[in-house]
């Protein structure tokens, strides 16, 4: 007989006919005459009854929350059950019988996120990992289409990208190396060779900020492409987050339903976004923050509150270099000016950094400098430069921060499945 998907019998492909499914117990309600089993597997859930007369009604009692089973049953369309089918069941094989539950309604959150093994298999977590991985498809099709080669870059490294502060050392035998914050560096190594290259890799921050945005390990878009400009970078991110917000918003209907996440934002997302100066951010932002002044980093709540403004994805640009990380290529005749560009999101803030990189060896040299860098570090890196240096730009966006935006997220940990934050990393 044939084993069956429960979004199959939920579309009505298989009213009437004989199916086994295999999965585990949701829910279970046991009545005098009857005995009512919601079944789960990845696709969803449905209900199917037992009656007493079944000669596995014994069996049907033992069941107990999260059992694994394989059942076998006539579909019968049922609007009184959820989703409007219910399999009428002819017999049971208990695969796994399971102890009791740890997780029940009644649970804080907190239990809940301690209990993250067994909590990835909620409803809740199998949909946003759903959308998680269509967003990733969706991605890799837009650079595909976009002629870019999928790359593989290291995570143990032995130079910083984006500065100390937030820079996870490790002992690597008897040698100190780092965990990567960015594969930037070396996606620029591969221009050289495949020009247009992407990479999808995590990315490790040791942050100690804990804001629903921040994760210490977290999973990074990122591109890099030779001769092209600013204004070709800011076009292939818009390009790249229109083609994933219509795509998701075409395949992932019914998951947002279920979720109660907004699905028309996406819907909206379309190029041109509006595009500010850094400098037209700081004058609009003072008047509701004077503290800000020219020169100062924005924050996640004055990015919040500039989001608001525009209530969809748009870009800021043009920041001053001396905020920037060293590689950021600056204006000939506004070296005070780095040629870097963000892009924000309505309540996340900033979800994408890029910008062209300076592929002057002297200045370069000068900004590592000034950075309290030592270029002899990045040898290799200045070797870009000596053999045959080209513009370039690049980008990389937050995987997770992504989603939070997408799905209405409280927060970033529910968008990976197992996060690691100052203090989570179990299991
Ligand atoms: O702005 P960031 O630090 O830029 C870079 O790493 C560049 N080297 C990228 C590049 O040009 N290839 O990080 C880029 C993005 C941020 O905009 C944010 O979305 C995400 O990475 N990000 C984090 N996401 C979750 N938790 C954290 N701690 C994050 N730090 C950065
Ligand atoms: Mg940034």
């Amino acid at each position: 007989m044939a084993i069956v998907k429960i979004t199959e019998i939920l579309t009505g492909n298989c009213t009437d006919q004989k199916v086994t499914v295999r999965g585990w117990v949701y829910r279970k309600r046991e009545g005098k005459e009857l005995i009512f089993i919601v079944i789960r597997d990845s696709t969803g859930i449905i209900q199917s009854t037992i009656k007493k007369a079944n000669p596995n009604w014994t069996e049907a009692q033992k069941l107990t929350i999260e059992s694994s089973i394989e059942l076998e049953g006539t579909v019968k369309e049922d609007k009184r059950a959820p989703g409007g089918f219910e399999i009428g069941t002819e017999s049971i094989n208990i695969i796994g019988l399971a102890e009791v539950f740890p997780i029940s309604k009644d649970k804080s959150e907190e239990f809940i996120r301690d209990m993250r093994h067994l909590w990835l298999r909620s409803r809740k977590m199998n949909l946003i990992m759903k959308v998680r991985a269509e967003i990733l498809e969706a991605s890799r099709e837009y650079f595909k289409k976009q002629n870019y080669t999928e790359v593989s870059p290291p995570m143990f490294i032995s130079a910083a990208v984006e500065g100390g502060s937030t820079l996870f050392g490790l002992k690597y035998f008897d040698q100190d190396l780092y965990l990567t914050q960015s594969s930037q560096l070396y996606l620029e190594i591969l221009i050289y060779s495949l020009q247009n290259v992407y990479c999808i890799a995590p990315s490790f921050r040791a942050e100690k900020s804990r804001t629903i945005r921040h994760l210490t390990e977290y999973w990074h878009i990122e591109a890099e492409w030779p001769f092209a400009n600013m204004n070709d970078l800011i076009n292939f991110e818009e390009g790249l987050m229109t083609h994933v917000c219509q795509t998701i918003a075409q395949k992932c209907v019914t998951e947002f339903k279920e979720l109660g996440a907004d699905i028309e934002k996406l819907k909206a997302v379309k190029p041109p976004f509006p595009r500010i100066t850094y400098k037209e951010a700081i004058d609009w932002l003072k008047q509701k923050n004077p503290s800000l002044t020219l020169g100062s980093d924005l924050g996640y709540e004055d990015e919040k509150v500039l989001a608001e403004k525009f209530n969809k994805p748009f870009f800021v640009y043009d920041y001053p270099t001396a905020i920037k990380a060293f590689y950021c290529k600056t204006y000939t005749d506004h070296p005070e000016i780095a040629m870097s560009a963000d892009m924000m999101v309505p309540r996340i803030g900033e979800i994408s950094t890029g910008g062209a990189r300076e592929d002057n060896k002297e200045l370069l040299i000068q900004r590592m400098k000034e950075q309290d860098l030592k270029p002899e570090d990045y040898e290799w890196y200045l070797d870009l430069r000596r053999y045959g240096s080209v513009p370039h730009v690049g980008f990389g966006m937050g995987l997770e921060r992504l989603l939070i935006w997408m799905l209405d997220l409280d927060n970033i940990i529910d968008a990976i499945p197992f996060p690691r934050t100052t203090r989570r990393f179990y299991p």
